[in-house]
């Protein structure tokens, strides 16, 4: 990964709140814990038959990468409490591998093409086998938690907490799915919605770390409420770079599936009568037959409103919340990388 990035020149307010310096130091850990977590993910692939179509998309997706945010969130939060990452490792893997099953079913979920930045798994392998590969990844998350050398106990309150905590992102999920039917979305549908779907995942990873490393009960419940409100944070930054080339896709695929984003749930609110009906036309049309042009005029609809600005100022406003979440955690070296990782989520480019 290349940790330099170019601002292209009349690129948006989405991208004002790069940071160079958290960016390179950031990006330097999140391909120090890409390089850890490698041998784990190849390790997985040894209960797939290889020479199968199924062995071949599971190792499509897991060629694919990420970014390892919640990887890098887990670890650190366990070098907080036991002065190592390395006692994470293993259910760092395992949160990347159970990132996988998600995002498969996400992209079928949403329709999209892409994945960072080539064809999404399903795309690739046909709907029903991409169903069938996304699914193989839930085991092979549970499978890196029982593999682990920790603890019985430690095995059994890290599943029960992936159990607990993906409840909540099926729900958010669920309500991602049937708030596109809605035409006055509202700010604070969109954040019960994003909390869930996002935000309990970076609370797997956050508490996980904890429970990993030591922590008492206040601390995990200070970094449960962190990860709710920073998972936020992120995903309006995500819903930000879905404007740009930041998503590893060709951008405005929110508008072309309808999603009802936190930029269209401000857009309508200060459209006129007439921008909001063509607003909602565009956005209810099938994605096959929306055209460039709607999208531009919706991505148009958004600089006009402001809701590009609107909507950083309030990620901007729950990173900062939740960072509130962190005070009383031990004073280490690990907690201040730990409060640059979360300055990235909202800061980052891609
Ligand atoms: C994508 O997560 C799903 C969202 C919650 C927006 P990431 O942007 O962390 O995806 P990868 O794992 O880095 O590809
Ligand atoms: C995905 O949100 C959230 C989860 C997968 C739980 P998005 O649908 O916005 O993620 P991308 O943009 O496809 O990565
Ligand atoms: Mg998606
Ligand atoms: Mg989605
Ligand atoms: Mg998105």
């Amino acid at each position: 990964m290349d940790t330099k990035v170019t601002i292209k020149p009349g690129y948006p307010v989405v991208l004002r709140s790069y940071n160079p310096l958290i960016e390179t130091d950031i990006r330097l850990f999140l391909q120090e814990i890409d390089r850890q977590l490698g041998p784990f993910l190849l390790k997985s692939m040894d209960r797939i038959p290889i020479n199968t179509l199924l062995g071949e998309g599971i190792r499509y997706q897991i060629q694919g990468g990420g970014k390892r945010i919640r990887a890098a969130l887990c670890a650190t939060v366990c070098e907080i409490f036991c002065g190592s990452y390395e006692p994470a490792l293993d259910f760092a893997a395992a949160i990347e591998q159970l990132q996988n099953f998600t995002l498969i079913h996400d992209d079928i979920e949403d329709g999209d093409f892409e994945r960072r930045g080539r064809p999404s798994t399903w795309k690739q392998f046909g709907l029903a086998h991409g169903i069938n590969i996304g699914d193989v990844f839930a085991s092979l998350s549970a499978f890196a938690i029982l593999e682990a050398d920790y603890p019985p106990e430690m095995k059994l309150s890290l599943l029960r907490l992936i159990c607990e905590l993906s409840l909540q992102v099926a729900e958010g999920q669920s309500l991602d799915i049937s708030l596109r039917n809605n035409d006055s979305p509202t700010v604070e549908a969109y954040t019960e919605c994003v909390r869930k779907k996002t935000g309990a995942f970076f609370a797997i990873a956050t508490v996980g770390g904890g429970m990993i490393g030591g922590a008492d009960q206040k601390s995990m419940e200070s970094l449960q409420e962190f990860a709710l409100q920073a998972g936020v944070a992120f995903q309006i930054k995500d819903d930000l770079l879905d404007l740009v080339e930041g998503k590893g896709r060709q951008p405005g695929s929110d508008v072309f599936e309808g999603k009802r984003t936190l930029l269209v749930t401000y857009a309508w609110q200060s459209s006129s009568p007439h921008e909001r009906t063509r607003l909602f036309e565009i956005l209810n049309k099938p994605r096959a037959l929306k055209t460039q042009g709607e999208v531009v005029w919706v991505h148009d609809l958004f600089r006009r409103t402001k809701a590009y600005e609107q909507a950083e100022r309030l990620a901007n406003q729950f990173i900062n919340q939740a960072m509130g979440n962190l005070l009383d955690l031990p004073e280490t070296p690990a907690k201040y990388r730990f409060i640059r990782l979360s300055k990235y989520l909202t800061s980052r480019v891609v």
